[in-house]
């Protein structure tokens, strides 16, 4: 499905106050869209609203608020079910957190799940519900290849994305019925504030598998534009993902049957010996 952005929605972008946020507002105001911009930082998301009124002359609302703040986060989440005009959500806001899980507190990475698991996942049900019984409209969710390569050094971060990566693809057959198409987006490292916030310094990585960010948001948009559900903007061959999509088609037929693969029936027999 083609999603075209000649229809202009009301964009709503969390996480738009810096970094891949910004950069979509900064892309969809080109396009013609009216935007409404969440972050915490009210001082940013001024500044950003008014460079962009001036450069296109959309009107930019803004909306402050940390979604790991559950009734802060209701708040976004009411304004996208009542606002007829919000048709696009970027569902962007993410952190990361630098830390192996062991030797971790529980409470190390609470926030992270917050933001990248509950706000995000609320947020979509917002969307996907509410474009639904409007007829339609398109949910872009910031994931990550830390989704699917843990080995890079995904730990709970990894995690989040994974889950992101596999709610989107759910959510999108869902969609598909209600003119909802949904998007998971994988970039790879990302030249952002989210490393030095993370608490690893961005100079640590190797340039060459860093990408600016605004190569990565046009990649991704033009992605989005050719309705693609998946979208990993430094991947060079189609193939290998098709490839890998392929591979784990073949696994479904026998993800669930009435009896145990056979090497783990021998197991089973000796036990009840
Ligand atoms: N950069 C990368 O290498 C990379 C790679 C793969 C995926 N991603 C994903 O891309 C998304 C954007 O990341 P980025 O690199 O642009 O990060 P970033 O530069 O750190 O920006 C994060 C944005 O999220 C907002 N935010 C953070 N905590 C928030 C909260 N509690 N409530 C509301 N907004 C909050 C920040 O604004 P305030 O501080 O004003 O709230 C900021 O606008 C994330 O989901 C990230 O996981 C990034």
């Amino acid at each position: 499905m083609t999603v075209s952005s000649s229809h202009k929605d009301t964009v709503l972008i969390t996480g738009a106050s810096a970094g891949i946020g910004a950069v979509y507002a900064e892309r969809f105001a080109k396009r013609g869209h009216n935007l409404v911009l969440v972050a915490r930082d009210f001082q940013r998301l001024e500044a950003l609203a008014a460079r962009l009124w001036d450069a296109y002359e959309v009107n930019v609302a803004i909306e402050a608020a940390d979604l790991t703040n559950r009734s802060e986060l209701e708040r976004i989440e009411a304004l996208i079910a009542s606002d007829p005009h919000i048709g696009v959500l970027v569902n962007n806001a993410g952190m990361a957190v630098s830390k192996p899980i062991i030797g971790s507190t529980p409470d190390d990475f609470q926030k992270l799940v917050d933001l990248n698991v509950t706000a995000t996942t609320r947020l979509a049900i917002a969307a996907a519900t509410a474009f639904s019984k409007r007829g339609g409209g398109a949910i872009i969710n910031l994931s990550s290849v830390l989704g699917v390569a843990h080995e890079i050094g995904g730990g709970v971060y990894g995690g989040s994305k994974a889950f992101v990566l596999n709610l989107s693809r759910a959510l999108a057959q869902e969609g598909a019925a209600h003119n909802v198409h949904v998007q998971a987006v994988l970039p790879g490292a990302t030249r952002t504030e989210i490393w030095d916030r993370s608490g690893r310094g961005i100079e640590t990585l190797d340039p060459n598998i860093l990408m600016g960010v605004h190569d990565m948001v046009d990649a991704a948009l033009a992605g989005f534009d050719a309705g693609e559900t998946v979208t990993i903007p430094s991947l060079p061959e189609l193939a290998d993902w098709q490839a890998f999509e392929a591979a784990r088609q073949k696994l479904l037929p026998n993800l669930s049957r009435n009896t145990p693969a056979a090497r783990y029936r021998v197991k089973l027999a000796e036990q009840a010996a």
